[in-house]
């Protein structure tokens, strides 16, 4: 009886999970040749060895059930790199597990995080129509409720609706596009002329201006964020490309404290006060947890606390003294602006050498305190293993002397570190 329940189990299960594994197709080399000109690719790489790729797997089967379900055109399939290595030559894996969109020959990378609605988003974002119209003011409406930041082309056909659409085919990895016209907008807009790009967030609205605002691809990545929020270390990852600055305020990671949420609040009450004076130069939010700007500063920031990042070139500032009022916040900024804050850190050659070493340091340390052999063996194998090298290299010429040729192997190093510092510059 047992047995016979059992096994009317096992096969439902075993057809269960044919069913899941039919969501998500695994590809080849060969899906190259074999995939239509107008199909649209959702594509998860991943590595045999990598943790973060097995905790996707099932996040990876949601997602093509539920596309599946929906009726998307989003095809989606996965693909062992280090097994399908021309495939992942053509989609340019770096690093595992890599998400990506095939679409009309273009790809795009996902950046974000790695959770079902992120994804979803990214999916059906990047599959939809470059530029979406809006026909209708509750069309209209029900955007702006939905989305923080949007961005309107107002008008009818154009030169600039040309640029705009080729933006969107760049840009909608990060953001929507939408198009109206001008009888679908609000009363309460006023737009100067005709067509125009309009982007509302915050229940105001800024329009671009080509003299004053550069071109248009780097207006939209400047002001693709809202003007305070909430930021992850991949937003702020992702903010480096605005060219703004941050002012975070630094908050505990679980529930907040007194100080903490004064410290939030008046960060997000001066993004609001001063927004024409600042929001040129500086995004707002507030961070939960330090892990992120620990690396950044290579050292441990105190919580609650203010800092400033400038992403471009991971640069820092700290305040001068004690910020309790608005007024000292005020001071703080415009610190930064005149330059008569300092800033720190940077990514010179030092600086990135010292990041290295304290990532190093904080991913080693718990290994060390938990199994202090496995993490002698982790540290010292290496170095074994490099002076063993060395000595090989130098016993490999006998004609000069082991302590010159140490040298000139150092120096030529360190030349073509320069080089490739150089060209990365370029
Ligand atoms: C479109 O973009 C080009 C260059 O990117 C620029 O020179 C031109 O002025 C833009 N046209 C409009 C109408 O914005
Ligand atoms: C931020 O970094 C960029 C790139 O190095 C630099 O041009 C800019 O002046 C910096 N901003 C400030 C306020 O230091």
């Amino acid at each position: 009886m047992s047995d016979w329940r059992n096994a009317v189990l096992l096969s439902v299960l075993l057809a269960l999970s044919v069913c899941v594994s039919a969501f998500v197709e695994e590809l080849d080399d060969d899906f190259m040749k074999t995939r239509q000109a107008d199909d649209i690719w959702l594509i998860k790489f991943y590595a045999p060895w990598c943790s973060f790729c097995k905790q996707l797997d099932p996040v990876w089967h949601q997602i093509g059930s539920e596309l599946r379900s929906l009726g998307s055109p989003v095809n989606v399939g996965k693909s062992d790199a280090t097994a399908n290595t021309g495939l992942a030559k053509e989609f340019r894996v770096r690093s595992y597990p890599a998400i990506l969109m095939w679409r009309k020959d273009v790809k795009y990378n996902y950046v974000g995080p790695r959770t079902k609605d992120g994804i979803l988003d990214f999916a059906n974002r990047v599959a939809g129509p470059l530029v979406r119209s809006l026909s209708s003011l509750q069309l209209f409406q029900h955007a702006m409720n939905r989305h923080d930041v949007l961005f309107v082309y107002i008008g009818a056909t154009s030169p600039l609706k040309g640029n705009y659409t080729s933006v969107a085919e760049e840009l909608i990895v990060h953001t929507y596009f939408f198009s109206a016209s001008r009888d679908v907008l609000p009363k309460a807009v006023s737009v100067p002329s005709l067509p125009a790009v309009v982007v509302f967030k915050e229940g105001t609205y800024f329009t671009f201006n080509e003299e004053r605002d550069g071109d248009l691809k780097s207006w939209i990545n400047r002001e693709r964020f809202p003007n305070y929020l909430k930021i992850d270390s991949y937003t702020l990852y992702a903010m480096g490309d605005s060219g703004k600055l941050v002012l975070l305020a630094l908050v505990g990671e679980r529930s907040l404290c007194e100080e903490s949420l004064r410290y939030k609040s008046l960060v997000e009450k001066v993004a609001a006060d001063y927004r024409e004076i600042y929001s040129r130069n500086f995004y707002f939010g507030f961070m939960e947890g330090t892990d992120y700007i620990n690396g950044l500063v290579m050292g441990e920031v105190t919580v609650p606390s203010f800092i400033v990042v400038n992403l471009s070139n991971d640069g820092y500032f700290l305040p001068l003294g004690a910020i309790g009022t608005e007024r000292h916040l005020l001071d703080f900024l415009n610190g930064v602006l005149d330059g008569s804050i300092q800033c720190q850190g940077g990514n010179s050659f030092d600086q990135r050498v010292g990041r290295f070493f304290y990532d190093a340091k904080v991913t080693l340390m718990p290994v060390f305190s938990q199994a202090p052999l496995l993490g002698c063996f982790l540290v010292g194998f290496p170095v074994v293993l490099a002076a063993v090298f060395c000595y090989l290299c130098c016993k490999a010429r006998p004609t000069m002397s082991g302590y010159d040729d140490g040298l000139a192997l150092i120096a030529s190093s360190q030349q073509r570190r320069k080089k490739t510092s150089d060209k990365k510059s370029d």
